[in-house]
């Protein structure tokens, strides 16, 4: 689901990239995220900053970012980051365009909660991963979004969001093994799993 005026504003400001380097980014690697020289999908890559956190501060070989919103992919190209192992392509999370296994491991800050099917999109993850790769996601929960502010705020399907047990629950389901979670309680999820061999 594309993002409303709001949404895009928070996600474009200019703090943003500090936010996600220092309070986002940082408890994947504590709970066990392990990218050096891999082979990256970022889903709902947005402006493209996860991008270069994952390769430059997790040491990713190449990141793949995909994305819904043709209009945040030109503005991630626009900042380019003068990084030729990054790159972009429009895609929905529920039909992921590329080949079964291609992928080391596939990443998420805060995207599968605007996707109506979350489940088919881990599916989808999970097929485009290699077994044994890793799945890192940052999540926004049930709690949060029915926050009576943020849901005049912000746009978000409103049936079947989930909250943290139900999210690792679903990951477990999909074929993954949980190696670590960590949560702002009815807020936020980071989840760093495995797929099983
Ligand atoms: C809250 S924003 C997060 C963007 C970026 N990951 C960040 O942390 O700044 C959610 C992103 O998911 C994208 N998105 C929403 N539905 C999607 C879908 N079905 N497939 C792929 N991307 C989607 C939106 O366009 C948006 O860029």
């Amino acid at each position: 689901m594309l993002l409303n005026r709001f949404e895009r504003l928070i996600v474009n400001q200019p703090l943003r990239p500090l936010t996600q380097r220092w309070i986002e980014a940082p408890p994947l690697r504590r709970l066990g995220a392990k990218l050096r020289g891999k082979q990256v999908l970022e889903i709902g890559c947005g402006q493209g900053e996860g991008q270069r956190i994952l390769r430059h501060d997790f040491g990713a070989r190449c990141v793949v970012g995909c994305d819904l919103d043709g209009r945040q992919l030109r503005r991630a190209r626009r900042r380019r980051f003068a990084d030729e192992q990054l790159q972009w392509i429009q895609a929905d999370a529920e039909a992921l365009p590329f080949a079964s296994e291609g992928f080391d491991a596939v990443v998420s800050f805060n995207a599968l909660h605007h996707v109506p099917n979350w489940d088919a999109a881990l599916m989808e993850a999970r097929r485009v991963l290699r077994p044994g790769g890793q799945l890192l996601l940052l999540e926004t929960m049930r709690g949060f979004l029915e926050f009576p502010p943020m849901r005049r705020l912000m746009e978000h399907p409103r049936e079947g969001r989930f909250d943290a047990d139900q999210l690792c629950h679903a990951v477990q389901e999909a074929g993954f093994e949980l190696r670590g979670t960590r949560s702002i309680p009815s807020c936020f999820l980071w989840l760093v799993a495995e797929l099983r061999l």
